[in-house]
Formats: C-alpha cells, sequence, structure tokens
C-alpha cells in the first residue's frame, strides 16, 4: 500500500484540537434511504476530491491533533481507492473506522481493508426483518447481504458496531435489534433514532414514532442493560422529538468534530449547508487547522457568547451547547433561535404538535432517494 503525499505545515489552532473528522468520501449511494440526513443538494462524482487531496486532508487532521477518522458517505465503498486512504490514515497515526451500508462489500475486500489499517467497521441496519428492511432502503437483497459482511468483520478481527436505525416501522423491534448485534458479535450498537434533517424531513410523517412506541423502546432497552453489562455496549438517547432537553449536538457546533465533504467542504455538522447564508471554505483553498480555528462557520456557533436568552444564563449552556442548530432552523426558520426541543425554549410547543401529527403508525408512503453509483 503506497502513502500518496505530504502535508503542507501550519500553525496550530488556538482551539482545542477536535478529536475526530468524518470523511464523507462520496454522495454516491446504491441504496435509496428514505432517512437520509444527507443534504438534498448532493455533489456528483465529477466534484469528489481526488486521492491525493484526501491524502494531504488526513496528514493535515494528523497534524491538528485529530484521532480517529470515520470514512463516511453516501456509501465509502463505492471509492475504489479506500484502501489506499486508509492505509494512509493509518501511517499518519489515525484510528480508522468505516461507516457503510456493506451492500458493496465482500471478504476479499474487506481483508484488504484491514491489511491496509481499519479497524472498526460500522454497518447500518435498516431492520431485523428483510423484507421491512427493503422497505426503508428501497435496495433488495441488502439485508442478507449485510450480516454476511458483519460475520466477515468479526472473523477478520475487526471491531463491529451495528448501527440500528430505528423510526416507526421498527421500533418496537429493539429486542431483535439487539439479539442481532449480539449474534454477531458487535462491541457496539448505537440505537439511532432518525434525525429529520435534509431528506429525512420530507419522510417525516411516514417515519416518526408515537409517544407510546418511544415508551415502550426506552423501557425494553433499559431492561435489557444489566445482562448486557461488559458485553455489548450500548448508545442511545431519546429521540429529540419527544426530549425535554436538547442533544449536545456535535459534542458542542466546533468543539469536537469537523466533517469534510465530497467536494471539500469543510463544515461543523452534516446538516450546516442547510443553514442560510454561512459560506464554507474548502480544503482545496485553506488548511484544515486554519478552516477549524479561524473560519466564519465554525466561529459562528463555538463557544456560548453567541446564544440568546435563556440559554446564554442556562446552567446547562455548557452541558448542552445549545442544542442542534440545524434543528433550530429547521422548526423554527432561523439557526440563531433557541433549539425548540429546550423546555425552556418558549417554541417548545411546535414539537407537541408535530408529534401530534407526524407521530404515528400509519402507513405513509416514502419518497425515496435516487443517486446513482
Ligand atoms: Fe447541525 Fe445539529 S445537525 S448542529
Amino acid at each position: 500500500m503506497t502513502s500518496c503525499g505530504t502535508s503542507s505545515q501550519v500553525e496550530p489552532p488556538q482551539v482545542e484540537a477536535p478529536l475526530a473528522v468524518l470523511a464523507e468520501l462520496t454522495h454516491r449511494c446504491p441504496l435509496r434511504c428514505a432517512y437520509c440526513s444527507n443534504p438534498l443538494a448532493l455533489d456528483p462524482a465529477s466534484r469528489e476530491l481526488d486521492t491525493a487531496t484526501w491524502c494531504r486532508v488526513l496528514d493535515e487532521a494528523a497534524d491538528l491533533g485529530v484521532i480517529q477518522v470515520h470514512f463516511s458517505g453516501g456509501e465509502p465503498t463505492a471509492r475504489k481507492d479506500l484502501e489506499q486512504l486508509v492505509a494512509h490514515a493509518t501511517q499518519a497515526g489515525l484510528y480508522a473506522n468505516l461507516i457503510t451500508s456493506a451492500v458493496l462489500l465482500d471478504r476479499a475486500r474487506l481483508e484488504r481493508l484491514r491489511d491496509a489499517g481499519l479497524q472498526h467497521v460500522q454497518i447500518g441496519f435498516q431492520d431485523t426483518v428483510a423484507d421491512k428492511a427493503e422497505l426503508i432502503s428501497g435496495f433488495p437483497g441488502g439485508h442478507p447481504k449485510k450480516l454476511e459482511v458483519a460475520q466477515h468483520v468479526t472473523d477478520l478481527g475487526m471491531a463491529l458496531t451495528v448501527n440500528a436505525i430505528v423510526q416507526r416501522h421498527n421500533i418496537d423491534r429493539v429486542d431483535d435489534f439487539i439479539d442481532m448485534a449480539l449474534d454477531l458479535k458487535a462491541g457496539r450498537i448505537e440505537i439511532a433514532n432518525v434525525q429529520y434533517y435534509g431528506w429525512a424531513l420530507k419522510n417525516r410523517g411516514g417515519l416518526m414514532p408515537t409517544r407510546d412506541q418511544l415508551i415502550r423502546m426506552d423501557e425494553r432497552v433499559r431492561a435489557r442493560l444489566p445482562e448486557l453489562k461488559g458485553r455489548l455496549v450500548v448508545d442511545y438517547v431519546v429521540p429529540d422529538y419527544y426530549a425535554k432537553r436538547p442533544k449536545a449536538c456535535m459534542g458542542g457546533w466546533g468543539r469536537k468534530f469537523l466533517n469534510v465533504t465530497p467536494s471539500g467542504k469543510v463544515l461543523p455538522c452534516h446538516a450546516a449547508e442547510t443553514i442560510p447564508g454561512m459560506a464554507f471554505d474548502s480544503v482545496t483553498e485553506r488548511p484544515l487547522a486554519d478552516i477549524w480555528a479561524n473560519s466564519a462557520a465554525f466561529q459562528r456557533y463555538r463557544g456560548t457568547d453567541w446564544m440568546p436568552q435563556p440559554c446564554r444564563s442556562c446552567d446547562q449552556r455548557e452541558i448542552d451547547w445549545g442544542g442542534c442548530r440545524c434543528q433550530a432552523l429547521a422548526l423554527t426558520g432561523n439557526a440563531d433561535n433557541v433549539d425548540p426541543v429546550c423546555d425552556r425554549s418558549d417554541r417548545h410547543g411546535l414539537l407537541a404538535g408535530i408529534t401530534a401529527t407526524d407521530g404515528s403508525t400509519a402507513e405513509v408512503p416514502f419518497t425515496y432517494r435516487s443517486f446513482s453509483l
């Protein structure tokens, strides 16, 4: 496996280094998921960064102090240079994780990726039942393929996370998701409630569970935790629309993570491009460390100075960091507003209205994505 470039030297930033980079290698994806959180306008293959530029970005990330790189998409395995990028990240000292739908993988390629240094694979599962998984992904035959690939991941000695993407049609099978993760010898399960950004917002009326479904899931997960201790790490948070306190989205804007899009724009979160009037610098024009420390987009909501009341004087402000800017935008029309998930927001009642109309068990037809390889 060859290296493919060296880093440019830049001054270290005055802010704390990010923990991880989400490297969105491509927006191309064979799945057509109704819950896709990628932006409505996707980068075409012709605008994707080339191998040498990604290698430079990985070096710059390592120089900046980043510890982990999450290779993601779209479907990152659609990139033929993935092995080369994993090898380069590993040589640069980064922990390499692959976030994948798994449907394009086979054992031989996984072996090559492992040999290149891949340490962890996170596979997204749409359901535990094949035909129901297809209903969400719009991709025939995906579920058995995912199970097969997941087996190979652990057989080949890599760590596995089952990413259980939970919504109204599968939320009552949370026990089955946990059992599936145990059968697959996963070390971790992420019970990821669908978030309504990007494409998913179009399908909110067909995806959002009811409050009763949510309460049942919560009871089941909590009941299983004692038996799972030491066997399976469970990452689980109450979905925003039924919560009273906002999540610290991305661990706080510009605090822990950065996201590089297929065409090289550097974002504080994967949905940040939905915020109107915000400009994002590109790795093709500016060093990563400079963007992280100084770019207008990262400064915009970093820390607490930007916060409106009541966030600014709230005792939770350095815990939730004001919640999610993209959600404040999606729900109130302005990303500067208090995240209405917080029950101290005077707009918190909005959520009750949305869950009353969209939270149901009805069969609502999906609008599927279509973005070919
Ligand atoms: Fe953008 Fe939460 S998704 S801040």
